[in-house]
């Protein structure tokens, strides 16, 4: 691995043995983009691959030189105002309003390891021979400022994370308007865009569509990282799958209002970029000051879409996730929110955790309900004190009870809101968003605390801190249930309005940041309405996140398969509940709704006092079979077999496994979500297996070596060779699991 410079030629050249990444400075200082892709031999000069052409009415001619357009060029983070009218990486407007800058190539530091960006969650490094970084340093000689590109290439994975760095060395304040993480120029557009598409309940569905001329985007301006788009966008060569093919992966490490553009030009070049959403953003850098851009991870793979995913698994779960739980099997969990929503009291959740306790269940999380006065949505946000009615012994009287009964306990909160009835909101009107002079949207009832002030967060971390340390607490679920609507922060200058999007997020950071720290040993899951903010920035702080509240067992295969996309399965959060299904109303069996909680951090949500006897003898099986299980799981390596969005099983079918690192051992699931009549043959082509490797699988008389599992394929016909392959596939929403051992 190494970042070879050619000084001579301008030429920096990141390498490892899997991807190359080159750049050069252009002739007129700025920095040109010449390669991304396989890695290549390294040379002393790769400018010819500076492309040109005689752009006559091109406005910006180079010393006299017609081939020299900055609209034409490749380039790593391009200004407005020099004559590139495409979108820029960034903007700064002067105090007398010009909008033209030029930052021109000073010279570079290249370091081993990687470093950590200030307040904002970043992939990290456990030893410095793990990665290498490239700051290219720039400077606008008119405004005196710098600006720092940076980049880390990772030895082992075909991983390139990027960031920028604004710093105002000069004499005038100017503002940022615009700034993103990342800007990918590519020679074609030859592209699919892949993007994680959907809304409440529906959350990451893969969206497959051609790059057209002109710009195609995903955002969000809902102050955080939305159920409607998750903020990573992919390029897919059109032959491209999931097994084969070249495919870039780009994601954002941040959980706030962000944009992912693909914009292609005339002559057909492309031009992707992501970054914090320019809409609501205007940042005052002053004279000492600079400002950082959130991170994100560039991804490159010849392996298809699994090949994109499992790198982003592989970094995500082990250098982004972090602390005592990143490693260690993760709980299986029992939440009361389906159970009884708020209506419950000691008595009712002593008898739902029993139940839980005799089952195996290893942790009991209460929900939403037990503070307050809250006996539906419409009050108590911010009032961090038990209830009580509810619970007469407080907090510390029900997590002694169902520690007692064997099992850790769990506690709910929505640390960034209050309700508009409730105690915090009459003693401080002004620490909500919202401008004073006109009403403010109450979504759920409830404001969306101002975080943006430090006195605001420091409240709600002492109140919060006050409760997870009086109690044997170990787990927090983390909700968010509202989009920020009126942003406005009360009682400061113009100067910070701006600001506001941002600091909220920074706010937010600063407080997972407090708690995770003073309890490093309790497991965060982070939550938003469901899947609202399922996003790399805050897989940082909560090693888990509740993916969406769609509980529904076949809905929930087409969530957890785009999800996959990204974000690693010990990451995802996904339960058992109860039919008929409170989201869709659909009746599916018990055994297909663990086959779907299998593949994430699994648990259950409803009142196991309801099951009959045998269902709960089900679920004790169940329980056994992921304790089991769950280790290989979630360090395994995932792929996806079958899609339910995409080719003929749209719709009708979904399938995925995993393999354990040793690859001694797989767990299949094929999920049928309608069932055909008078159907085909089937074949399901595995992956992942040792060739070498004999295998039995869990259920045939037989035995296979990997290749012929995963070359031939693995019989889902119902009958093979005379025999019955299983019984129990029959009928819609019959999920089929198939473990294979070596033997
Ligand atoms: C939304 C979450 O997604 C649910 O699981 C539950 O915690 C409710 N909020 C509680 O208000």
């Amino acid at each position: 691995m190494a970042i070879t410079i050619h000084e001579n030629t301008g030429i920096f050249h990141l390498h490892n043995s899997l991807i190359s990444y080159i750049i050069k400075t252009m002739p007129n200082g700025q920095m040109g983009q010449l390669y991304y892709g396989p890695a290549i031999r390294d040379r002393e000069d790769f400018s010819h691959l500076m492309e040109r052409g005689h752009r006559d009415m091109a406005p910006c001619i180079f010393d006299g030189d017609t081939t020299f357009s900055l609209e034409h060029l490749k380039q790593e983070y391009p200004v407005f105002g020099t004559g590139d009218m495409r979108y820029p990486a960034y903007e700064i407007r002067r105090e007398n309003g010009s909008c033209i800058t030029s930052f021109l190539y000073k010279g570079y530091q290249i370091y081993q390891g990687k470093k950590e960006l200030p307040g904002l969650p970043a992939v990290y490094v456990e030893s410095e021979t793990e990665a290498v970084t490239l700051e290219l340093h720039l400077e606008d000689p008119v405004i005196r400022s710098s600006l720092t590109l940076v980049y880390t290439i990772f030895e082992a994975l075909p991983v390139i994370i990027r960031s920028a760095r604004f710093q105002n060395q000069g004499e005038e304040d100017w503002e940022l308007t615009r700034a993103m993480s990342i800007c990918l120029d590519l020679p074609d557009s030859d592209y699919d865009m892949v993007d994680l598409a959907g809304a409440s309940l529906r959350e990451r569905y893969v969206d497959t569509h051609p790059i057209h001329q002109g710009v195609q985007s995903i955002h969000s301006m809902r102050g955080h990282s939305s159920h409607q788009f998750n903020p990573f966008l992919a390029l897919k060569r059109r032959d491209a799958g999931e097994r084969a093919g070249e495919v870039i992966g780009i994601s954002l490490v941040y959980s706030g209002n962000f944009l992912a553009q693909a914009e292609m030009d005339t002559m057909g070049t492309l031009r992707v970029m992501a970054g914090i959403h320019p809409q609501g953003f205007l940042w005052r850098v002053k004279r000492g000051e600079s400002f950082v851009t959130p991170e994100a991870v560039m991804v490159y793979s010849r392996q298809g879409l699994n090949g994109m995913s499992q790198v982003y698994h592989k970094l995500y779960r082990t250098r982004l996730a972090r602390g005592y739980w990143r490693d260690r099997e993760r709980p299986i969990l029992i939440n009361n929110w389906e159970a009884t929503y708020m209506d419950f009291d000691e008595e009712k959740i002593c008898s739902i955790a029993r139940k839980a306790a005799e089952l195996g269940i290893e942790l009991f999380v209460l929900d939403d309900g037990w503070f307050g006065e809250r006996d539906d949505d419409t009050s108590s946000l911010g009032d961090w004190q038990p209830n009580p009615r509810k619970l007469p012994r407080g907090i510390r009287g029900i997590a002694e009870k169902v520690t007692a009964m064997g099992m850790a306990f769990g506690l709910w909160f929505e640390p960034e809101m209050v309700s508009r009835q409730s105690r915090l909101y009459e003693a401080h009107p002004d620490w909500v968003l919202g401008s004073t002079d006109r009403p403010i949207c109450a979504g759920r009832h409830q404001y969306v605390l101002d975080f943006s002030k430090d006195e605001v967060v420091d409240y709600i971390g002492d109140q919060m801190e006050a409760i997870l340390g009086s109690s044997p607490i170990s787990y927090v679920k983390w909700d968010m249930n509202r989009s920020i609507s009126d942003l406005f922060s009360a009682g400061r200058d113009r100067e910070h309005q701006g600001t506001v999007y941002h600091r909220q997020i920074l706010g937010i950071y600063k407080l997972y940041d407090r708690l995770t720290k003073a309890f490093p040993k309790v497991l965060f899951e982070s939550c938003a309405s469901g899947g609202g903010r399922f996003d790399p920035g805050i897989l940082y702080y909560a090693p888990q996140g509740w993916a969406s509240d769609d509980t529904d067992g076949a809905e929930r295969v087409k969530i957890q398969y785009g999800t996959s996309y990204v974000y690693p399965i010990s990451s995802i959060g996904s339960h058992v509940s109860a039919v008929p299904n409170h989201q869709t109303f659909r009746r599916t069996p018990l055994s297909s709704r663990a086959a779907c909680a299998y593949f994430g951090t699994f648990g259950y949500e409803l009142d196991l006092n309801l099951l009959t006897e045998e269902e709960q003898e089900e679920v004790k099986e169940q329980i056994r079979f992921m304790k089991e299980h769950r280790k290989f799981l979630h360090s395994g390596t995932f792929y996806r077999l079958r899609s339910p969005f995409e080719g003929k099983t749209a719709g009708k079918e979904a399938a995925w496994m995993v393999v354990s690192q040793d690859r001694r051992r797989a767990l299949v699931a094929v999920f049928r979500l309608l069932q055909p009549v008078n159907a085909g043959y089937d074949r399901l082509k595995l992956e992942g297996l040792c060739p070498e490797l004999e295998y039995r699988i869990c259920d045939r008389d037989y035995t296979c070596f990997g290749d012929e599992l995963m070359e031939a394929g693995l019989i889902l016909s119902d009958w093979a060779n005379g025999v019955r392959t299983s019984p129990v596939v029959q009928g819609d929403f019959r999920a089929r699991l198939i473990e294979i051992d070596s033997l």
